[in-house]
């Protein structure tokens, strides 16, 4: 084939009008274009079940961002252990928002993503402001992984009996035992008076 043609060729692809062109992404995996899902949950358990971890999702993300705060603002003789500390457990938290996101995804339903949605969703009272001591940053965060600890504990046998979600159930139960270490190691670090 001569050069000329070639680049003739070339030259004709680019002419093609866009709308004949093939579509880059497939129209079927549009976000407008939902497929159904069928899991063997009824609709109405989904949403349930959606509702209960966009609560927890919005917990977490509460818990994320208080100790966060402490990573960057403790003030403590031993700065350095606890300031990594605190980041061993907001990236352990922040995998935990991200996974419970995911399973609200998987089940169809959408996930809680803004301030506003995570404040009104979250059962957890919202970080304390000001100067605190190491000893009562610990002390919040043990309050907080706790009452979340005793959400997740019930929220294991609802959606296993009450919603027939076995997944999200077992899923739940694996989220709650790395709640109960992350408070374990929190608890040995608080003195007591
Ligand atoms: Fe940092």
């Amino acid at each position: 084939m001569n050069t000329c043609l070639s680049i003739t060729c070339i030259a004709l692809l680019f002419c093609v009008p866009l709308e004949t062109q093939q579509p880059l992404v497939n129209q079927s995996l549009a976000p407008h274009a939902t497929q159904s899902i069928n899991i063997g949950i009824s609709h109405t358990n989904r949403k349930q079940v959606a509702q209960l971890l966009n609560s927890l999702l919005s917990d977490e993300f509460i818990l994320y961002t208080q100790t966060l705060n402490y990573h960057w603002n403790v003030i403590d003789p031993y700065f350095s252990a606890m300031h990594s500390f605190f980041k061993e457990q907001y990236e352990q938290l922040f995998n935990f928002v991200d996974r419970i996101a995911e399973r609200v995804r998987a089940l169809d339903e959408f996930a809680a993503g803004s301030f506003a949605e995570f404040e009104s969703l979250s059962a957890l009272k919202t970080p304390s402001q000001g100067r605190l001591s190491t000893q009562d940053m610990l002390r919040n965060l043990l309050d907080n992984h706790e009452s979340i600890i005793r959400t997740i504990r019930v929220a294991v046998e609802t959606t296993q009996n009450d919603f027939k979600d076995a997944g999200t159930s077992n899923f739940l139960a694996e989220i709650l035992v790395e709640h109960e270490k992350m408070a374990w190691m929190i608890r040995s670090s608080l003195t007591t008076k």
